[in-house]
């Protein structure tokens, strides 16, 4: 019997399945006003049709070693020493932050009540960990046209029960992040970068990512790189690496692989908790964990994707300042900057109507829909005027104005691979004429 890996009818499916995705290619062309611009998606080719039926062929159901492969592979590309894919960006930032909680870190270890600065204009699941472990979120102001806060604001966040600071790079676009890892190392707080939306981004021409003690990236369709649903958590500190993957994996003590065993040549030989001498390693807990995995499904995609990142990123960058080129100057419009000294591998395109405007955001924002072109907000806005904070502890260091400014002001449209120049001047006209009529 032929090994299933070179049977001639694996081929045959392989092969079949690149022809199927030639057929159901959308080859119809943009029509403007009707085809859809949307503000984010996956951008699928036929090597990741195949990637996903190779894994299925192969029974590839939980994660394995197109995982693992993946895990060194993106590692190596975020220059961090330990990449852990979970099964979303948020699960992500869950372990990241809830890793800060472990006894492993002795003292330095976050404990209930503890304080952990952040940004009030975000998306809910940066700030969500902090709430779930019982932890303090301090926010403080962004900026209008980065969008991020600064370092001198973080800084005057800094109180006696700051232990964290947990930021994400806000739409793609860097915050201070050097000055803000500086803070860290000065103030003996750890920093988690949310990378989610900003891979391929440099700040100081190195990669956002590799600041901070943590790291996190999503692989959601909207994102850089997608697995369909997928994250991971990076970072260079082996103790925490191996805090993140307990976790991960139901609070397990042992690291040994899935069908592995007895890796640390001592299962059988532990004295841990109140259990008798010996219990078996593999059940062991030390953490109080969850499963955040993911499956060999996931990581075959992202293999395949991680193949084109570069390509991806470049043309983010490509559609970005393209929209920017062509809407320079139209008033009443705050366009979006790059922070000083950054590179950013763009997320989206934000835009902030004036408070002044001749004309509402809500108004701009419907011509645009009604034109097909998608829209969204700069996702949760002011996080404090959410229903699911308001009644939550929290300490606010300073005004948040320009976070109230994004919620009542601000959208954003999509730069993403798969939108086409002509679809980026159609943007850019639209707005245009929308502003010209009512401006
Ligand atoms: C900054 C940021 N962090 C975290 C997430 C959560 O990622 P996921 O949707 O994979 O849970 C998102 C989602 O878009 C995000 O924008």
């Amino acid at each position: 019997m032929s090994d299933h890996r070179t049977s001639d009818h694996r081929a045959l499916v392989l092969d079949e399945t690149r022809k199927y995705h030639l057929e159901v290619q959308n080859d119809g062309g943009f029509v403007p006003g009707v085809t859809e611009i949307w503000p984010s998606g996956a951008v699928l080719d036929a090597e990741d049709r195949v990637a996903l039926v190779e894994a299925a062929l192969d029974l590839r159901i939980a994660a394995g070693d197109r995982s693992r492969r993946f895990e060194a592979r993106f590692a190596r590309l975020l220059k961090r020493r330990k990449a852990h894919l979970t099964n979303s960006g948020s699960s992500a930032n869950l372990l990241a932050l809830t890793s800060l909680t472990s006894h492993v870190l002795g003292d330095r270890r976050l404990k209930p009540g503890d304080e952990v600065i952040t940004v009030a204009a975000g998306f809910p699941t940066t700030v969500n960990p902090i709430v779930q472990n019982g932890l303090v979120p301090v926010f403080v102001d962004v900026e209008l046209g980065t969008y991020n806060t600064t370092a001198d604001r973080v800084a005057a966040a800094i109180g006696p029960r700051t232990r964290a600071i947990m930021i994400a790079h806000a739409l793609g676009n860097p915050f201070e992040v050097a000055e803000v890892a500086q803070l860290a190392r000065e103030h003996d707080l750890f920093l988690v970068e949310d990378n989610c939306d900003a891979v391929g981004s440099t700040y100081d021409g190195r990669l956002t990512g590799t600041f901070g003690d943590l790291t996190t990236v999503s692989f959601y369709p909207a994102h850089h790189l997608t697995m369909g649903e997928g994250g991971c958590v990076l970072t260079s500190d082996l103790k925490l690496a191996r805090v993140v993957e307990s976790l991960r994996d139901w609070g397990r003590d042992c690291w040994c692989e899935p069908g592995k065993n007895n890796t640390c040549f001592k299962r059988f030989d532990y004295q841990m908790g109140k259990l008798p001498h010996g219990y078996d390693h593999k059940y062991i807990f030390s953490h109080v964990g969850y499963n955040l995995k993911a499956t060999d499904l996931q990581a075959a995609l992202g293999l395949t994707q991680l193949d084109k990142l570069d390509d991806f990123c470049a043309a983010r960058r490509r559609n970005w300042r393209r929209l920017r080129e062509a809407l320079d100057g139209v008033p009443h419009l705050l366009l979006p900057e790059a922070t000083p000294r950054s590179d950013p591998s763009w997320f989206g395109f934000v835009i902030t109507v004036d408070p002044g405007a001749p004309f509402s955001r809500a108004a701009l924002v419907d011509f645009l829909e009604g034109r097909k072109i998608g829209t969204r907000r700069l996702f949760a806005g002011n996080l404090t005027r959410q229903p699911a904070y308001v009644d939550r502890p929290h300490r606010v260091v300073g005004e948040l104005t320009n976070s109230d400014i994004v919620t009542e002001q601000t959208f954003w449209v999509g730069v993403y691979p798969g939108l086409t120049d002509e679809m980026i001047d159609y943007v850019a006209a639209s707005v245009k004429e929308f502003v010209r009529r009512n401006g």
